[in-house]
């Protein structure tokens, strides 16, 4: 009899350490211990050479042995069913599952995607340019010829290599790319990057995005033009806002204008922010030039469109009262995770 304790001592050991890794193992396991032929009817064979007296006793550990493999059988099986087993223990799925990190979308992109998808009600679409451009799109065909005083605004990145190439100064490049390859009518918005070669600070920085309008038909008027804007700004800023258009100048449109908004900050009174003007010039816009037409092929006589662009920090920084354009490149996690949700 103690020769068969040590025995059953050996194999509740063995049980325990049995790793629960999947299903044939667990075969294998209940043929070598729960079989017909395995080492729990073995063990209830060897009732017979027990003494008498000890039967009683020995009667109780085999049947605690056999609990013992039955219930690492149980496990085991049921681990495999829900699909739980790991090496050596089984999974409690019913734990709460780790919280995985989430991000958070770029203050920038929330604030485009709002100004896109009130262009988009108005039959809008995205259309997109590449920010390492050639001169032709980026100033020429937009009626900034070579020597024009007006390149000298844009404080141009030249690709060393190169010469012809440059990084963007605006949007504008994505209307003459429009122009050129889509059919009309043409009835896009183009946000995106654009670079200048200016001293980075709290107010400006050498990279900053923008947004472009451009709508060409038949008969399209600067009517249409400010009807459009001022949809824009009253989904934008709210019903009750203020707006003035000033004449301006850009080479590529005519007549040309800029459009202000009653400071957001003072309410119109007047405040450092809007340099107490009571008004925050907001885009650009005008009538698209006939040249500029002409050098995408479009017959200007007729063909009309008009065109605005508009930068997006300002408008972003007044939006979220923050003080410093830099903030918004730097990718410190304390200040992005601040948005959460749309404007
Ligand atoms: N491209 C101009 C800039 O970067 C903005 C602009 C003004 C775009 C008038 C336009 C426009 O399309 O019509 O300052």
């Amino acid at each position: 009899m103690e020769q068969l304790l040590q025995q059953i001592a050996a194999y509740k050991q063995e049980i325990e350490q049995t790793a629960q890794d999947g299903a044939e193992a667990l075969e294998a396991y209940r043929i070598k211990f729960l079989g017909t032929k395995g080492i729990v009817k073995g063990l209830f064979t060897e009732m017979k050479n027990v003494d008498a007296d000890k039967k009683k006793e020995f009667g109780q550990i085999l049947n605690e042995f056999k609990q013992l493999a039955e219930n690492k059988y149980d496990t085991w099986k049921q681990g495999l069913e829900s699909g739980s087993t790991a090496a050596g223990s089984t999974l409690d799925v019913t734990l709460p599952g780790e919280p995985l990190p989430l991000g958070t979308r770029h203050p920038i992109n929330l604030f485009l995607n709002h100004v896109i998808s009130i262009f988009q009600r108005l039959g809008f679409s995205v259309a997109e340019g590449p920010e390492i451009e050639d001169d032709w799109h980026n100033f020429t065909a937009l009626n900034l010829p070579e020597h024009h005083p007006a390149r000298d605004m844009q404080d141009t990145f030249y690709i060393q290599q190169k010469p012809d190439y440059l990084l963007r100064t605006h949007t504008s490049n994505t209307q003459i790319r429009a122009m050129e390859t889509n059919p009309l009518p043409i009835r896009i918005i183009c946000p995106g990057r654009v670079y200048r070669n200016e001293t980075v600070s709290a107010r400006s920085h050498c990279f900053f995005h923008q947004i472009e309008g451009l709508y060409i038909d038949e008969n399209v008027s600067f009517a249409d033009l400010k009807q459009t804007l001022y949809f824009f700004v009253q989904e934008m800023y709210g019903k009750d806002i203020k707006v003035r258009f000033r004449p301006s100048y850009f080479p590529f449109t005519e007549p040309s204008a800029e459009m202000d908004i009653q400071c957001q900050i003072c309410g119109g009174e007047g405040c450092a922010v809007c340099k107490r003007t009571g008004w925050l010039e907001i885009l650009g816009c005008g009538m698209v030039h006939p040249k500029v037409l002409e050098n995408c092929k479009i017959d200007s006589n007729k063909y009309t469109g008009f065109a605005f662009g508009m930068g997006i920090e300002r408008p972003a920084l007044l939006k979220y009262g923050i003080n410093d354009i830099r903030l918004f490149s730097e990718n410190d996690v304390r200040f992005l995770r601040q948005f959460t949700s749309a404007i």
